[in-house]
C-alpha cells in the first residue's frame, strides 16, 4: 500500500515534468520532432506485427482514409511487415484493428484550422483522435515518429500525447523564380512539410528572372517571360491537390511592383521605363516597377490577379511588394509629374498609392492580401497579413498598427545559418508588447530563395534545418533545447530521406560527377567538414547568374554539416570532462588520422578532375591542422604540457590554414584550437 502510494507520487511527478515539455528521462529516446504540447510515457510497448490493422471512425473524409493508406504503406516499407490491410476505404472492414484513428468532422484548409490531436499508445491498442481531419493527419505524423526497433522487433513506446500547435502559420517558402523548380520538387518538399507539420507552402511564383504561373489571360507572361519553364494552370491544381491532401494550404505569391521583370518582357507597357525588358539572368535589385500612374496598369493586374484568384482557392494572394528601389520611378518625368499633381511626396508613398489601388481590386475577388513587410501602410486593411523580413521593428510596428504578422527575419534558409541560430529565434519578443498584440504574430515562414540552388541541392538548403524552425512554429516556447534538438533533426533527416527527398542522397550523385568516377571517399571526408559560403559571400566570389554552374563543391557541402558538430560536441565533452583517455579521446584520434591523411588520397582524384582543383588548398589546411590536431591529442593522452611557445605557434599556424577557398570554410578549425589550447593547460 505503502509503496504503491509512493509510486502513485513518483509517476505523477514524473508524468508533470513531462508535460512541461522537456525531453528528458525516457522521453529523451523519442525522435519526434516537432515535439509535442504534452507528453507522457505511460510505460510498456505496442508490438507491431503483420496482423495491424488500422480502422477509421467518427466522420471521415477520402483525404483522411488515404493519408491511414499511406501511413500504412510507410509502416510497412519501414518494418518490412506484410500487412494483410490493403488502401483504406469507407467500404473497408477491420476485425480488429490495432489502431483507431477517429475525427469528427472535416478540416477546413485555412487560418486558425484546428490541428489538434490526442494520440495514446497502448500496449493493446493505438487510439487517435482528432476534432478534424487535418488534426488527425498531424497525429499520424508523430505517430510514425514513434516507431522504435529492438532486437525483438518493431513497437511503438506508449505514450499519451495531446498536441497542438503554437501558430497557426508555419510556412515554407519555395522561390521558384529565380532557378525553376519543377513540380516533383515541389512535391516532395510538400512531403517533408507535412512531416514535420509545416501547413503553409508560400510559392514565389514571379520575380525578375522568371515567371511561373501559366495565366490564360495573359499568355505572354509564361510564353516570354519564362524559357518555357514555368507551372501550367493543371499542375499547379495538381501542386495545390497534393498539398491539400497533406493538410497544406498553398499561398501564391506575384511580386509586384517591383521584382517585376519577367512581367515586362511580354507586357511592357505596363512598366515604368520603355524597355524593351528581357529576362533578367543576375541576381540583384533591378530597377522594373509597375507604373502605378496608368490606369490600364491597374486594369492588366485586376483582370490577372482574378485569374490568378479563381486558380488558387487559398484566402491569401500574396502580392509581394519587396525592395522597390524607386529608380525607375524617378526617371520618368511621367510619374514625377503625377506625383506633383497628386501631391505624393516620394517613392514610398508612390508604392503606398499603388498598394492602395491594387489592394482592393485583390478583395473584390473574395481575398485577403499579405505581403513583404513593405506593404505595410496607414491604408493597409486590417485584414492582411504583413511578413517581416528585415527586422523586428517592422514586427512589432505592423503589430501595434493592429496587423497579423508572420516572421521571417532570421530565417532565410539561403543564409546558411546552423540549425541552432534558426531554432533559437522566437517570433514573439519577450517584452515590448500587449498580450493582445503578441497574439497578431501568428507564427512564422522559413524563406528558400533560390539563386544558389537548383533542383538537385535545394533539399539541402531546406532540409534538415526547416525542421528546427518547424518545431519553433509548433511546439511550446520553452522547447529549446539545442542538443536535443539536433539529436531529432538527425533523425527527422533520415525520415525524410525515406520519404524521397534528397538532402542526403543527392550529395552522393553530386560528389560522383565531382570526381568523374565511383570513389569518392575521400572528396566526401572533406564536405563533411566543410560548409558553403552563404548568399552574401557568394555574390563576391563570381559572375553568378541563373545559368552558371551550381555543381561545385560548394554546391555539394551543406551549411551545418553533421560531422563537424559531431566532432565540436566531442572536442567540448573532453574540455568539460577533463578527460585524457577514453573512447572520445580515440574516435577524435582516428578522426584526425583520417583527415590528415586525406589530402594524398583526394590528390589522385583531383589529377583527374579538374573541377576539383580549385579545392586543392583546402584539402591540404584539413590535412595540416588535422596534424596540429594529432599533435595536440598526443600532449592530452600523456597527460602532459605543451609548452605556451608550442600553442602560440601552432594556433598562428591554424590561422594561416583556417582561410575559406572555392566558396567553402573549414568546419572543425575551432574545436582543434580549443585542443591545442586544452594541451597547453594539462
Ligand atoms: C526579400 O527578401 N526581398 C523579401
Amino acid at each position: 500500500m505503502r509503496y504503491a502510494k509512493i509510486l502513485a507520487t513518483v509517476a505523477m511527478f514524473v508524468s508533470f515534468m513531462s508535460i512541461a515539455g522537456y525531453a528528458e528521462g525516457n522521453m529523451s529516446k523519442l525522435n519526434l520532432m516537432p515535439w509535442p504540447a504534452k507528453i507522457e510515457m505511460t510505460g510498456g510497448r505496442y508490438r507491431l506485427n503483420q496482423n495491424f490493422e488500422v480502422q477509421v471512425t467518427g466522420k471521415p473524409t477520402g483525404r483522411l482514409y488515404r493519408a491511414a493508406s499511406r501511413m500504412l504503406r510507410r509502416l510497412s516499407q519501414r518494418t518490412g511487415l506484410f500487412f494483410s490491410q490493403d488502401y483504406l476505404s469507407p467500404d473497408s472492414s477491420v476485425e480488429n484493428p490495432g489502431m483507431i484513428i477517429s475525427a469528427d468532422r472535416r478540416g477546413r484548409l485555412r487560418l486558425y484550422m484546428d490541428e489538434s490531436y490526442r494520440l495514446d499508445v497502448t500496449p493493446s491498442r493505438i487510439l487517435l483522435k482528432a476534432n478534424t481531419d487535418i488534426g488527425a493527419l498531424r497525429g499520424m505524423q508523430t505517430f510514425l515518429q514513434l516507431l522504435e526497433a529492438d532486437s525483438s522487433g518493431y513497437y511503438f513506446p506508449c505514450v499519451r500525447i495531446e498536441d497542438h500547435p503554437r501558430f497557426p502559420w508555419r510556412g515554407l517558402m519555395i522561390d521558384a523564380a529565380r532557378h525553376f523548380m519543377p513540380v516533383n520538387v515541389i512535391e516532395r518538399n510538400i512531403r517533408g512539410m507535412a512531416a514535420v507539420k509545416l501547413n503553409v507552402l508560400h510559392w514565389h511564383l514571379s520575380d525578375d528572372q522568371g515567371f511561373r504561373a501559366e495565366s490564360k489571360t495573359f499568355p505572354k507572361l509564361t510564353g516570354m517571360g519564362s524559357d518555357g519553364l514555368f507551372y501550367t494552370q493543371q499542375q499547379i491544381k495538381a501542386v495545390i491537390k497534393y498539398a491539400a491532401d497533406r493538410g497544406i494550404r498553398v499561398v501564391p505569391e506575384f511580386d509586384v511592383p517591383a521584382h517585376s521583370t519577367s512581367w515586362f518582357v511580354g507586357y511592357p507597357q505596363y512598366a515604368s521605363a520603355p524597355g524593351p525588358y528581357t529576362i533578367e539572368r543576375k541576381w540583384g535589385i533591378f530597377n522594373s516597377v509597375f507604373n502605378p500612374t496608368l490606369n490600364n496598369t491597374y486594369v492588366f493586374l485586376g483582370k490577372f490577379f482574378k485569374e490568378m484568384s479563381g486558380l488558387f482557392p487559398d484566402k491569401y494572394m500574396d502580392v509581394g511588394g519587396d525592395e522597390n528601389n524607386g529608380k525607375d520611378w524617378n526617371a520618368n518625368p511621367e510619374i514625377q509629374a503625377f506625383m506633383k499633381s497628386h501631391k505624393i511626396p516620394n517613392d514610398v508613398a508612390l508604392q503606398t498609392y499603388f498598394e492602395n489601388r491594387l489592394v482592393p481590386l485583390i478583395m473584390k475577388d473574395h481575398k485577403d492580401v499579405m505581403g513583404w513587410e513593405e506593404i505595410l501602410n496607414p491604408r493597409l486593411p486590417k485584414s492582411a497579413i504583413v511578413q517581416s523580413w528585415r527586422g523586428n521593428e517592422s514586427l512589432e510596428n505592423a503589430v501595434k498598427q493592429g496587423y497579423r504578422v508572420i516572421l521571417s527575419k532570421g530565417w532565410y534558409l539561403d543564409h546558411y545559418f546552423t540549425a541552432e541560430q534558426y531554432y533559437l529565434v522566437d517570433p514573439v519578443p519577450g517584452s515590448g508588447l500587449t498580450p493582445q498584440q503578441k497574439k497578431l504574430i501568428i507564427g512564422g515562414e522559413a524563406c528558400m530563395w533560390s539563386e544558389y540552388v537548383t533542383p538537385e541541392n535545394i533539399d539541402s538548403r531546406i532540409w534538415p534545418r526547416a525542421a528546427a524552425i518547424a518545431e519553433r512554429l509548433w511546439s511550446p516556447r520553452d522547447v529549446r533545447n539545442v542538443r536535443d534538438m539536433y539529436r531529432r533533426l538527425d533523425a527527422v533527416s533520415l525520415e525524410l530521406d525515406r520519404l524521397g527527398l534528397t538532402q542526403i542522397k543527392n550529395q552522393g550523385t553530386m560528389l560522383r560527377n565531382l570526381a568523374g568516377g565511383y570513389d569518392v571517399a575521400p572528396l566526401r571526408t572533406l564536405v563533411n567538414v566543410v560548409a558553403p559560403f552563404n548568399i552574401y559571400e557568394r555574390v563576391k566570389a563570381k559572375p553568378y547568374s541563373s545559368f552558371a554552374p551550381l555543381t561545385r563543391v560548394v554546391d555539394t557541402a551543406v551549411p551545418d554539416p553533421m560531422v563537424a558538430r559531431d566532432f565540436s560536441s566531442m572536442v567540448e565533452k573532453i574540455l568539460a570532462e577533463k578527460e585524457t583517455a577514453g573512447d572520445t579521446i580515440d574516435i577524435i584520434g582516428r578522426e584526425l588520422a583520417k583527415w590528415k591523411e586525406n589530402d594524398a588520397r583526394l590528390e589522385k582524384i583531383i589529377e583527374r578532375s579538374p573541377i576539383l582543383k580549385e579545392i586543392q588548398p583546402i584539402s591540404r589546411n584539413l590535412s595540416a591542422v588535422a596534424s596540429i590536431g594529432l599533435d595536440a591529442l598526443d600532449y592530452i593522452r600523456h597527460n602532459t604540457k605543451a609548452n605556451p611557445d608550442w600553442v602560440k605557434a601552432n594556433l598562428a599556424a591554424i590561422g594561416t590554414d583556417s582561410a575559406p577557398c572555392a566558396e567553402v570554410k573549414l568546419m572543425v578549425v575551432t574545436p582543434i584550437e580549443s585542443l591545442v589550447r586544452y594541451a597547453g593547460q594539462k
